[in-house]
């Protein structure tokens, strides 16, 4: 596994190096609504995750120290926009998953699956001007009753807060037995699922390697809406 040697710059680096810039160009005018909110469930990060001691954008290892968490590394890029396809500034972006073996680090989290003390279970970013973060990770493992997906929360300037999950379309066949995602409307449910394909990160300008690595990544287009469209959170 190569190191990721330079990790405040990862997120620049995965725009640049993805063609992440492509999509931007691609935004017309046309209206989109709004994604579609989720349970927060009962894994929500204690204490909140800027109260963590690593919440930063690369959660497959802790610091540049660390070793490697174990599991399938992807990059998940991210844009905020409104309805109107206008990318929003200064919103704060919080993530938080299960490790490859489909376990939280949360105390309610009781499942036997080990869990994983090199992997950073969660991050907190904020969009720049052009509404977009980016993270690196590892593909969430499965948990008894659910299939592998990545917890949202988005609080943007003036709008209410939106939490959601992400879902990966290579996961189909669990997808359709997993009760959260199946009660979205289809139109909603494809909102939330991201293919992921192949694409290269850029070594960091420091890193002795200069080779190039691919990493399986996804792009995943978050809307708010004006309103509010958070359920109440409930027990999953
Ligand atoms: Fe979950």
């Amino acid at each position: 596994m190569q190191p990721f040697n330079n990790r405040r710059s990862f997120l620049s680096r995965a725009a640049i190096t993805s063609g992440f810039s492509i999509g931007l160009c691609q935004r017309g005018f046309s209206w989109a609504p709004p994604t579609a909110s989720a349970t927060k469930g009962p894994f929500y990060p204690i204490p909140d995750i800027d109260k963590q001691k690593y919440f930063d954008a690369d959660l497959t290892r802790l610091d540049e120290k660390s070793p490697v968490a174990d599991g399938e590394q992807i990059v998940v890029q991210g844009l905020v926009l409104d309805m109107d396809d206008r990318p929003l500034e200064s919103v704060i972006v919080e993530v938080w998953q299960a490790c490859a073996s489909g376990r939280y680090n949360h105390p309610q989290d009781r499942n036997d699956r080990p869990a994983d003390p090199n992997f950073q279970y969660w991050a907190k970013m904020l969009t720049g001007a052009d509404g977009a973060f980016a993270f690196r990770t590892i593909h969430p493992g499965k948990y008894p009753g659910r299939t592998p997906h990545i917890h949202y929360r988005v609080i943007a300037p003036k709008r209410p807060e939106l939490v959601t999950q992400m879902y990966f379309e290579s996961q189909s066949e669990y997808n359709k037995k997993d009760g959260i995602y199946m009660e979205l409307k289809p139109e909603q449910r494809q909102a939330v699922t991201v293919g992921f394909e192949p694409k290269a990160i850029a070594p960091a300008s420091d890193s002795a390697s200069k080779s190039e690595l691919k990493l399986p990544t996804g792009l995943f287009r978050i809307v708010l809406g004006p309103t509010g469209d958070t359920k109440a959170t409930r027990p999953m």
